[in-house]
C-alpha cells in the first residue's frame, strides 16, 4: 500500500513536470520549516509526545511510529497541514493541550526527524508542501 501511494506520487510529479513545461505553477514541493520552529517543537515533543510516541518517535506497540518507513508510508505524500491538522484535533488524546503554533512547531519537528531539510519558509496551516523524504523524489 505504501509503495503504491509511492507511485501515485511519482506519477503524478511525473506529470506537474509536463504540465510546468507549459506555464502553469508547479505542484506543491516539499513542505517548509524553520530550525527555530523544530527546536522548540523538539521540547513540546518530548514534554508532552514521548511519553506514549516514544523520545526517539519510534513508537511502541499500542503507539504509531512518528519518524521512519511506516510513519512515511502512512504520511508520505500527503500534505504537512493534514498532518497538522490530525495533530491539532487529535494529540494528545487527553491532558494538557498545546495551543495551535506550539503543535505546529511539533509537527516541524516530525518532519525534521523524518530527514526533511529546515528552510526559510515556517511552516503554518496554509502552507502547500508536503510530507516526504527527499530522496522519495521531491
Ligand atoms: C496518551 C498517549 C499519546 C500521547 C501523549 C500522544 N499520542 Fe499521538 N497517538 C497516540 C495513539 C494511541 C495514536 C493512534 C491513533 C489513535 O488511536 O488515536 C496516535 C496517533 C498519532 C499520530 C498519527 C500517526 C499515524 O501514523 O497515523 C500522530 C501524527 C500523533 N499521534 C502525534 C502526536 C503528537 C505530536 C503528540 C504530542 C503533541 C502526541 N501524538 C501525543 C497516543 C498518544
Amino acid at each position: 500500500m505504501p509503495r503504491l501511494r509511492l507511485l501515485g506520487l511519482a506519477a503524478s510529479l511525473l506529470a506537474t513536470g509536463a504540465t510546468s513545461l507549459t506555464g502553469q505553477p508547479a505542484e506543491p514541493a516539499l513542505a517548509s520549516y524553520t530550525r527555530a520552529q523544530a527546536e522548540a517543537g523538539e521540547e513540546t515533543y518530548q514534554d508532552v509526545c514521548a511519553s506514549c510516541h516514544k523520545q526517539d518517535l519510534g513508537g511502541a506497540s499500542d503507539t504509531p511510529q512518528l519518524a521512519g518507513d511506516t510513519f512515511l508510508g502512512m504520511w508520505g505524500g500527503r500534505p504537512a497541514a493534514e498532518l497538522f491538522a490530525y495533530v491539532n484535533a487529535a494529540m494528545p488524546p487527553a491532558g494538557r493541550k498545546p495551543d495551535a503554533e506550539t503543535l505546529m512547531n511539533v509537527v516541524a519537528y516530525i518532519l525534521k526527524k523524518n530527514g526533511m531539510p529546515s528552510g526559510r519558509t515556517p511552516l503554518n496551516a496554509a502552507a502547500p508542501g508536503m510530507v516526504a523524504r527527499p530522496a522519495d523524489g521531491l
